[in-house]
């Protein structure tokens, strides 16, 4: 009885926020119906969560899935079909993805990482993008509305993608399969372990995605949100996405020596070497890092020593010094450690 009462008066709500905002509103340029149908029934139920999991990681492991290996293809990577609704995959990387994805049947593109999606390139193919980004440690009430909303009222199949499509893009993929496919908990956090690649480290993205409770489809109908096509952030977590982008590109080339790539060519490990140093300079004095403690100035600092070094070991290895390469390993290699040591106790838990 009272259940139905709080259905019923939760419909009337969103009929009322539908027709006085719903061209705003709306996913699509198509307005919502005036007198849409009970939202419960459009969509499968959600399993519940499970409770008394002592790790969601653990547990992930232990539905035995039939072995897939993530494609590479175009300019996308890790890229998996996860159901008739959903795909998990990198960030498009340039035109040709994109092309891939409408040829795939993609209609939404959601991404969960911090960088500004490239939604005049993806709306060129006809695909369009809902920006919603999350974090390592978890999933929050509100950016689990989010993705339930746009899972629901933007058109499918989606894609689903962070940076290299590993945590936070599969994390949000398995909510669409909670939310669009019905699948059980077990099954949607094997995808992300057995297939994906979530690594232990996220036991945050793992616990909400098999614990928290799913928002109903009434809760996301009447949960106010403008499927912003792109988000940006200023700061730290900019200068962190930037951070990513460039170590990223040694990490490539750290393989070859840090020589240049004729398969990558817009890669070169010194510039690369050259925007660390002066990211992880300009971060160092933001405001909003001043009442870090210590320990995190200390990763700050030390980051940006490292990348400095690296920087002159690279220029000397470019200038034809080849005793320089021992040097630059091992700065690199300091570095990728004050990311991990420094993400260990601020960003992923
Ligand atoms: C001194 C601590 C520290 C160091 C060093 C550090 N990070 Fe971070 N990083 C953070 C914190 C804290 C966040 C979360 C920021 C936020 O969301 O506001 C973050 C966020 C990120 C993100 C997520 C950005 C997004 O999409 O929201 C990436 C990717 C990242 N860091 C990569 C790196 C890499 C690669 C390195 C090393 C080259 C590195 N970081 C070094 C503290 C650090």
């Amino acid at each position: 009885m009272r259940l139905s009462a709080r259905t019923s008066s939760g419909i009337a709500l969103s009929v009322a926020v539908s027709t006085f905002v719903g061209v705003l509103l709306s996913c699509s340029a198509v307005p919502p119906p005036a007198l849409p149908e009970p939202a419960a029934a459009r969509f499968p139920a959600i399993a519940p969560p499970l409770a008394n999991v002592a790790s969601a990681y653990v547990l992930a492991g232990q539905r035995a899935l039939p072995v897939r290996k993530g494609e590479d293809v175009h300019g996308l990577h890790n890229l998996f079909q996860l159901s008739a609704n959903l795909w998990s995959g990198s960030e498009p990387d340039g035109e040709p993805a994109f092309e891939e994805l409408a040829r795939l049947g993609v209609k939404t593109v959601v991404s969960v990482d911090g960088k500004r999606p490239e939604a005049e390139l993806a709306a060129k193919h006809g695909l369009r993008y809902v920006h919603v980004p999350i974090e390592y440690k978890g999933l929050t009430d509100d950016e689990l509305l989010q993705l339930a909303k746009t899972f629901r009222e933007c058109e499918a199949p989606f894609y689903s993608h962070c940076f290299h499509g590993k945590h936070r893009g599969p994390a949000a993929a398995a909510v669409g399969r909670l939310v669009l496919d019905g699948a059980a908990r077990e099954q949607v956090i094997a995808e992300m372990r057995q297939w994906c690649g979530t690594a232990s480290d996220y036991e945050g993205l793992y616990r909400d995605v098999a614990m928290k409770r799913m928002p109903t489809p009434e809760e996301s109908r009447d949960y106010v949100f403008d499927f912003p096509v792109q988000r940006s952030f200023g700061g730290f977590r900019e200068a962190m996405v930037v951070v990513a982008r460039r170590h990223d590109a040694l990490k490539k080339l750290e393989k070859r020596d840090f020589a240049l790539d004729p398969a990558h060519p817009d890669i070169d490990a010194l510039e690369s070497a050259k925007q660390l140093a002066d990211t992880f300079a300009t971060a160092g004095t933001l405001a909003e890092v001043v009442d870090r403690p210590a320990d995190f100035h200390g990763w700050m600092e030390g980051s940006m020593v490292e990348a400095a070094a690296l920087r002159d070991a690279l220029q000397r290895l470019r200038a034809g010094d080849a005793t320089a390469l021992a040097p630059a390993r091992k700065a690199y290699a300091a570095l990728t450690r004050a990311c991990a040591d420094c993400h260990a106790q601020y960003r992923n838990y």
